[in-house]
């Protein structure tokens, strides 16, 4: 009898505090430190422009540091000749994710391919790889600093890698948040400790943003506004239809709303579903959503208030709030207590083309 008990009670205690567990805020934990030539030399390519097709577009082109490493738009300006169709992302703990990009498209535990992806896009980079490595072959800083980092001559591969490593350097920095859930009573103010009690109570906020990242890492329905940019503008449209085409995604030419998750999956169930985005340093990342089609961090939680938008698809964790004008202000209060140090970087002087004489190559 006794055994039979135990176990019972073993897998119901550990349900239950898995349920909260799951809810919880947790610290930032810092990522294992890449090689430090590779992060040095990642740095040079990430403003680096001779990393696209026509020599002009270079990552900082949309992720710029001094705008919270995004463009700062509601939509991404693609490459010259196409106009993408959501907002770019921040970089700003990006490499924390298991899933990559507003539709989960790249696995996280495989940066250089994303890096991949955003090199030859037709709406990102739009580069050839042979190309590329032939360009970075011509610089001799370059050679000397592929050399350190990889003991060999630049090439494609090894530009993924070194941006990868670039990229698990930006992260955030001695946020209050952190240092709140680290027990320092004084890092949040009474309001945002306010917003706090809100967004894991009534707000039921933590539902879906929690863990370290604020964010389940999983993908909801939200109902967010279409933004008609999207249609009205040729270019973005054709970007738009091109992009759902090569997903193999069925009917792309009649879609008149981006369907997110479904695209990747073509499973009914995730129409419209997008990854929860982390919260941290989001007072630097305006506008929101995957089309930047709300402003403000304001807009946001009046849009959360309102039990969200009309989707057929919406998530059952909508619901209208019926939050106070003052209860909203904590929230937005709570939400800018989640970015730490600036993280600025700035763009290093590029060395310039020395072509290598003849015979040396
Ligand atoms: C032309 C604009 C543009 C350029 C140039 C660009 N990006 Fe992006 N980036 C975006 C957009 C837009 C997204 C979101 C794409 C989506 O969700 O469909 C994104 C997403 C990302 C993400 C995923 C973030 C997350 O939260 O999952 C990473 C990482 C990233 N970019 C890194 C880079 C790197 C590294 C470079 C340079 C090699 C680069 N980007 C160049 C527009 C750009
Ligand atoms: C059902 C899960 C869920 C709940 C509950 C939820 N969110 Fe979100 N949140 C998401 C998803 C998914 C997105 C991205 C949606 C999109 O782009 O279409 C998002 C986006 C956001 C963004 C925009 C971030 C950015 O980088 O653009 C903010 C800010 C935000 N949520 C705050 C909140 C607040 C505050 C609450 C509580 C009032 C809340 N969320 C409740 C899932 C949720």
């Amino acid at each position: 009898m006794r055994r039979r008990l135990t176990s019972w009670c073993i897998p119901l205690l550990l349900g239950a505090a898995s349920a909260a567990w799951g809810q919880a805020l947790q610290p930032l934990p810092p990522i294992e430190p890449p090689k430090a030539e590779q992060v040095e030399l990642g740095k040079y390519l990430f403003f680096e422009p001779r990393l696209s097709g026509d020599g002009g577009v270079s990552c900082d082109t949309c992720h710029d540091p001094a705008t919270g490493w995004g463009d700062g738009k509601a939509l991404s300006t693609g490459y010259p000749g196409s106009e993408y169709f959501r907002n770019a992302q921040t970089l700003l703990n990006a490499a924390y994710y298991k899933r990559n990009y507003w539709d989960g498209r790249m696995a996280g535990s495989d940066l250089p391919t994303l890096v991949r992806d955003h090199l030859t896009e037709a709406h990102f980079m739009q580069v050839d790889g042979r190309l590329l490595a032939e360009r970075l072959k011509q610089v001799p800083e370059y050679v000397e600093m592929f050399q350190k980092a990889f003991s060999g001559e630049p090439t494609f591969g090894r530009t993924l890698t070194a941006v990868a490593a670039f990229l698990k350097t930006i992260t955030s920095r001695n946020a209050p948040i952190d240092r709140h859930l680290r027990g320092d009573g004084s890092a949040l103010s009474a309001e945002a400790k306010e917003g706090l009690a809100l967004f894991q109570g009534k707000a039921g906020c933590a539902q879906c943003h929690n863990g370290p990242l604020l964010s389940d890492q999983k993908f909801h329905a939200l109902g967010v506004p279409e933004n008609p940019d999207i249609f009205a503008d040729p270019f973005r449209h054709t970007t738009f239809r091109r992009f759902f085409r090569t997903l193999g995604a069925p009917y792309a030419e009649n879609y008149r709303e981006d369907p997110g998750l479904y695209g990747v999956t073509k499973e009914k169930a995730d129409w419209g579903r997008f990854r929860t985005p982390s919260l941290r340093e989001v007072s630097r990342t305006a506008p929101y959503m995957h089309n930047g089609s709300l402003a403000s961090l304001e807009d946001v939680v009046a849009f959360y208030d309102g039990g969200g938008g009309q989707q057929r698809n919406k998530s059952p964790l909508l619901k209208p709030l019926g939050l106070t004008a003052g209860e909203k202000r904590a929230l937005v209060e709570f939400l800018t207590s989640l970015a730490g140090d600036p993280v600025i970087i700035e763009r290093p002087e590029l060395p310039d083309y020395t072509p290598r004489k003849l015979g040396q190559n």
